[in-house]
């Protein structure tokens, strides 16, 4: 049989206008916190809302849905302890988030479990919808694959992970939303039985749009390490204080922005340091900042190299804050490890695309992903979907339902290829 007869064909149009519908309805102020971003995030009542519209929309195909002992949602068409095949991502947001990043995947899921129910295709399917991926309630991204991975502590959950609003334990927020996170190991069965796993997201770079490919195929993601620098200075008077008796914790930190960036630069293969939170304490005109905590993220496909930089850095803050006569603290949040993706999958999803005449490449993931963590318990690999300008982490990014529609279809198939070769 050639290649394209293998090919289960969909209603593209219709597919795109459904995949289209339900990201413009997840853009309504009943599903975000902010009225110029998408804002959602883990036990609030816009994300809990956002998880009710999920469970009706797999109720209606007649999947079970539940969600585990911390909140991932997880949507099914066969009888728990039965294989399946997983497809999902995750639909909290950044808080200053667009409507696609996350969002894109479980919807894909959606549309995918709507057409095998529609061409009847006898497929077991596990929709998930994770947790907290962003980190944008706790500071901790990925923390509900984490969680389901067995990749946190107890501690982690009762005492050091602490909501950004309010500064109490996750645990706290969790059981106050009706979560069981004493239980948060039986989470594991989130990821139980499953014979592969495919998460469809929007890039979140422009290398698709610049190549005119309609997908991607995600062959290794990159790692992170996320971190806290503290620099201890004196907040002195601005005016009153000479230049050569000042303290001042900024400038020690303005140093290390630029270092990072210099160190990512030089580190190369495709390895990024970003600073993306400063808070300035006092932060006042007249007053010398005395305090200053930023965040680290550096990231990339060689772990060594990423470590590299990070170690390179905290040595540098410290001889930096030295010399300013300021204090300089490292606190590591968490560390991925790149992650390669499985070479079936891959594969399957290569053939797929191909069979369906779909202009695609492989290709790196920079962005972190909830696939990172199931890919300690299923064989797994992703479908990039091109997003405008590579906008993302932003209100302006947006997506064509097209692609999405494309990435629905060979996602179906590839599956389908799968499941062929148990
Ligand atoms: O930042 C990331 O990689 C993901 O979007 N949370
Ligand atoms: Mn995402
Ligand atoms: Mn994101």
């Amino acid at each position: 049989m050639s290649a394209a007869s293998e090919l289960l064909r969909i209603d593209r149009a219709r597919s795109a206008e459904r995949i289209r519908r339900e990201v413009e309805t997840l853009t309504g102020p009943a599903f975000t916190r902010s009225q110029t971003s998408i804002c959602r995030y883990a036990y609030t009542p816009e994300y809990r809302r956002t998880l009710d519209h999920f469970t009706a929309a797999f109720e209606q195909i007649g999947y079970t849905v539940a969600e585990d002992a911390v909140g991932n949602l997880v949507a099914q068409n066969v009888p728990a302890g039965e294989r399946v095949f997983g497809l999902g991502s995750h639909c909290d947001s950044n808080r200053n988030g667009g409507p696609w990043d996350g969002t894109l995947g479980v919807v894909v899921a959606l549309e995918v479990c709507r057409l095998a129910a529609e061409h009847a295709l006898e497929l077991p399917l596990r929709a998930i919808s994770f947790l907290e991926e962003e980190g944008s309630g706790f500071g901790q991204m990925l923390l509900g694959s984490r969680i389901a991975a067995g990749r946190v502590t107890d501690a982690d959950l009762t005492e050091h992970v602490r909501a950004l609003d309010d500064g109490r334990p996750f645990a706290a927020h969790a059981a106050e939303a009706g979560y069981a996170p004493d239980r948060w190991r039986e989470a594991s069965r989130t990821l139980d039985d499953l014979d592969g796993w495919i998460e469809t997201h929007i890039e979140q770079a422009r290398t698709l749009q610049d190549e005119g490919l309609a997908l991607g195929i995600v062959e290794t993601i990159a790692g992170y390490v996320h971190a806290d620098v503290e620099i201890r200075g004196r907040a002195d008077h601005a005016g009153g204080t000479p230049m050569d008796a000042r303290v001042d914790a900024l400038a020690v930190a303005g140093e290390v922005v630029l270092e990072l960036e210099r160190r990512a630069r030089e580190a190369g293969n495709a390895t990024v340091g970003t600073v993306g939170e400063l808070a300035v304490e006092p932060g006042l005109i007249n007053a010398i900042p005395g305090g200053v905590r930023l965040s680290l993220d550096v990231r990339g496909p060689d772990g060594d190299a990423v470590r590299g930089v990070v170690d390179g850095l905290v040595a540098f803050a410290e001889a930096a804050g030295a010399r300013r006569g300021a204090t300089v603290a490292y606190a590591e949040r968490q560390q991925l490890a790149p992650t390669p993706m499985d070479g079936a999958i891959v594969d399957a999803l290569a053939g797929a695309a191909a069979a369906a005449g779909v202009a695609h490449k492989r290709m790196i993931s920079g962005a972190a992903h909830d696939t990172m963590c199931v890919a300690d318990r299923a064989p797994t690999a992703m479908l990039f979907v091109p997003c405008r300008d590579g906008i993302s982490h932003a209100p302006d990014e947006s997506a064509d339902p097209a692609d999405a529609a494309l990435a629905a279809e060979v996602a179906l198939n590839a599956l389908l290829r799968l499941r062929a070769a148990r």
